[in-house]
């Protein structure tokens, strides 16, 4: 049986592609029933259309609060009948709405070893503080700001003198494999 789930992302959507060509390769047992789009101008939403995954975009200010666009989100989720929600480059907080929705059913991927770095541009918050080694951490997602039990994570060395882009490069090419691996052990063992 293959896991129908859901993918939010805001910006790029290195990890989306990544993970729909593992759901085309039967690397990762899910149907990709849906992306969730907060930002009408994501290039993410350019590579739904090409792979033929439908979309839901919307834009948070036409909405007086988050509860309201997350009834929405979860019209659109139970419509597809999605089990689980993957974050991936989703730059928002779930909301109490959605998480009641689907309680240990959200997962993430941020570019860091938390509870190190969580929030925007982790890859350069670390760089900049001089660690040696940093990596990416998946969990389940819970009100906090990339904060929830982990589930997994993979570390990397960073070597002397190395660039903030080598270091991106190395972690968004882990997070494509990492992210589809961790998923499929999820979806196996059916709970979290
Ligand atoms: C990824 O590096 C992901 O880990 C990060 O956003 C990037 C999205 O890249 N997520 C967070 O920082 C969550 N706090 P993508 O749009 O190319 O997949």
């Amino acid at each position: 049986m293959t896991m129908p789930i859901a993918i939010f992302a805001s910006g790029n959507g290195s990890n989306f592609q990544a993970l729909v060509e593992a759901t085309a390769s039967s690397e990762l047992l899910a149907t990709i029933k849906l992306l969730v789009c907060d930002n009408p101008n994501a290039y993410v939403i350019e590579r739904a259309q090409k792979l033929g995954i439908p979309t839901f975009i919307f834009n948070p200010k036409n909405y007086a609060t988050k509860a309201d666009f997350e009834k929405d989100i979860i019209e659109q989720l139970n419509e597809h009948a999605v089990s689980y929600i993957v974050l991936a480059g989703y730059m928002r907080l779930i909301g109490p709405t959605l998480l009641n929705a689907f309680p240990k059913k959200i997962i993430n991927i941020h570019p860091s070893l938390l509870p190190s770095f969580p929030g925007k541009d982790a890859i350069g918050q670390a760089f900049r503080a001089g660690v040696k080694q940093t990596g990416i951490t998946v969990h389940v997602v819970d009100e906090g700001m990339d904060t929830g039990p982990i589930i997994a994570q993979k570390p990397i060395n960073i070597e002397d003198n190395e660039s903030l882009e080598s270091i991106e490069a190395r972690i968004h090419e882990l997070e494509h494999d990492f992210y589809k691996a961790t998923l499929q052990m999820v979806f196996r063992k059916g709970e979290l």
